[in-house]
């Protein structure tokens, strides 16, 4: 049940706690957010799923404590919705991986992840010494491959494969946003109305 699901939303980032873990649980266990997010390269990996409670354990404690990672909690007034952040963080190579997830399936579509995104975007070339940024997206990913194309990331290759719980093989993108585009785009940038940001 959600307890505030306004129209007018402030979205703020903040570092992810071990008192979040219980939701971030949640969210693992969500068929949809595993569709989406979670890639499976053949057959022979598909016992992966679901996740098991050590492997969750071990999954949390590394978004919480990997030192090649950064990770956000997402909160739509004030409720945590999400995670957003940073992996395969590379200083001397002032790149690094991105993902996003908003778990809570209500505050999907209403523009949280878009918001979410620009305030990573912003701290993360405004404060740290990145220049480029990528991520892996499945190719049926409607949703993420709208908001990141919107936001200047270009599709560069094919990373690998995909394989569903239906056998069927889907191919996954890397897509990258250089610092520069990142500008370029964010000027011209508009949020809807109802939605304000509290920037990290
Ligand atoms: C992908 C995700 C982060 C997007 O965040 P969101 O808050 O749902 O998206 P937003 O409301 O900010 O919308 C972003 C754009 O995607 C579009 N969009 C949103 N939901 C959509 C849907 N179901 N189908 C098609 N487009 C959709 C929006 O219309 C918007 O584009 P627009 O401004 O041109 O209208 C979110 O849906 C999610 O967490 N999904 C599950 C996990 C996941 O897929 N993570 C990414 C893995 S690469």
């Amino acid at each position: 049940m959600v307890a505030n699901l306004a129209n007018s939303l402030e979205i703020n980032l903040r570092f992810l706690n071990p008192n979040d873990s219980p939701k971030v649980r949640e969210w693992l266990l969500d068929p949809y957010v595993l569709d989406m997010t979670f890639v499976i390269p053949g057959p022979e990996r598909q016992n992966l799923l679901p996740f098991d409670d050590k492997v969750m354990a071990q999954y949390i404690n590394a978004l919480l404590d990997d030192k090649s990672r950064r990770t956000f909690a997402i909160e739509a007034n004030g409720e945590h919705v999400g995670n957003v952040g940073l992996k395969e963080i590379n200083l001397e190579g002032h790149r690094a991986e991105l993902f996003i997830e908003i778990g809570e399936s209500e505050y999907r579509g209403r523009g949280v992840g878009k918001a979410a995104m620009i305030l990573l975007l912003d701290y993360v070339f405004d404060k740290m010494a990145l220049d480029e940024l990528c991520l892996e997206v499945l190719e049926f990913n409607e949703p993420a491959l709208r908001l990141y194309k919107m936001l200047g990331f270009e599709t560069k290759h094919r990373s690998g494969w995909h394989y569903d719980k239906h056998g069927r093989y889907w191919q996954v993108w890397w897509m990258c946003l250089p610092k520069a585009h990142w500008f370029d785009v964010r000027e011209g940038y508009l949020l809807p109305e109802n939605l304000s940001l509290r920037g990290l």
